[in-house]
């Protein structure tokens, strides 16, 4: 999907011209996949516009550097501030923001301690991300998640997307809209970009953090939705063959939102539309991003620029 400009760019505490946003070929990034970084979505609402669940994405930034032992200069409030500072500015919403840290330009070798950490945050308008209204088409991927104890998948590290990559152009290239990796045990891990849930009888059920998942805010939200809902919710290892017996599933991220998966490996699921767990999950999401039901959980960091038409709904 190609991007769409805006005029500036948050780098280190300054707000800088899209296109002087460089980096040098040298950069320890380049050689190592040393970042850590963040998606988050800002929704419209009727006369207003508000940032999803921005301090949560802020820590888990943190969490991230922490892990790679890489010391931010910025906390996790002067981060969101500077992220409502960059909307602003581009006066674009609804649209997605990209926070990312990484190790810039300053010796060579696989040690980042002595590379300069860099922070920019941009933002651009970006719509709907796996394709299609009418449910995902997706298959267990011959690639697996990352084994534990190796690439942490609680932080949300640029290097983990090579094996996002894999996961998502092999799905592609053989015709699917998405793949999901099983762990290391061939456990149900996740997507290539989203966290995974999936329902049978009137439980609803999705992958543990220790299923080598990424600890997903839009899964959180989902999980408080479903509590609130009434409706129980199991966090539990499952079985690949769980995918083909289930009543439902759905992927949750900032990119794919809630996007209810019609097959798997060319199985469907139930009769391919979307469940009534997930519709109402999806509704009770959808109401309060859209400002169509209270933000009862303070979900949305509000900014103040003009809407135009919501994207990705
Ligand atoms: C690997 C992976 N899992 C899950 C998610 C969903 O996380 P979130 O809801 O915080 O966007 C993402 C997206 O960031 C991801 O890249």
């Amino acid at each position: 999907m190609p991007i769409e400009t805006t005029n500036y760019i948050w780098h280190n505490g300054e707000l800088i011209p899209w296109e002087k946003a460089n980096i040098h070929v040298m950069s320890h990034v380049v050689h190592y996949g040393s970042s850590v970084f963040e998606g988050i979505r800002c929704y419209a609402q009727p006369n207003s516009a508000g940032v999803f669940r921005l301090p949560e994405h802020m820590a888990r930034l943190v969490d991230s550097a922490k892990i790679y032992r890489m010391p931010l200069a910025y906390t996790a409030e002067e981060l969101c501030a500077a992220v409502v500072d960059v909307i602003e500015a581009n006066g674009v919403a609804p649209c997605y923001i990209r926070p990312i840290a990484f190790r810039g330009y300053g010796e060579i070798g696989v040690n980042p301690l002595k590379s300069p950490v860099e922070v920019y945050i941009a933002n651009f308008p970006w719509g709907k991300y796996v394709p299609g209204n009418h449910g995902a088409d997706v298959c267990v991927s011959s690639w697996n998640r990352l084994a534990p104890n190796t690439m942490p998948s609680l932080a949300k590290a640029g290097a983990n997307y090579m094996n996002s990559q894999l996961i998502r152009m092999e799905a592609e290239v053989n015709g699917y809209d998405e793949g999901i990796g099983l762990d290391v045990n061939g456990h149900l891990s996740e997507g290539s970009g989203e966290n995974l849930f999936v329902v049978r009888g009137d439980v609803l059920y999705t992958t543990p953090l220790a299923n080598s998942v990424l600890n997903g805010i839009t899964r959180s939200s989902i999980l408080q939705l479903a509590r609130q809902l009434g409706i129980t919710v199991v966090e539990q290892a499952l079985p690949r063959e769980m995918l083909y017996i289930c009543d439902e599933a759905f992927f949750t991220g900032t990119a794919a939102e809630v996007t209810h998966l019609r097959s798997v490996d060319r199985i469907l699921i139930g009769d391919g539309t979307m469940g009534p767990i997930t519709t109402k999950l999806h509704k009770a999401f959808f109401d309060i991003v859209n400002g169509l039901a209270p933000d009862r959980f303070n979900w949305l960091t509000p900014v103040k620029v003009k809407v135009e038409e919501a994207v990705g709904v």
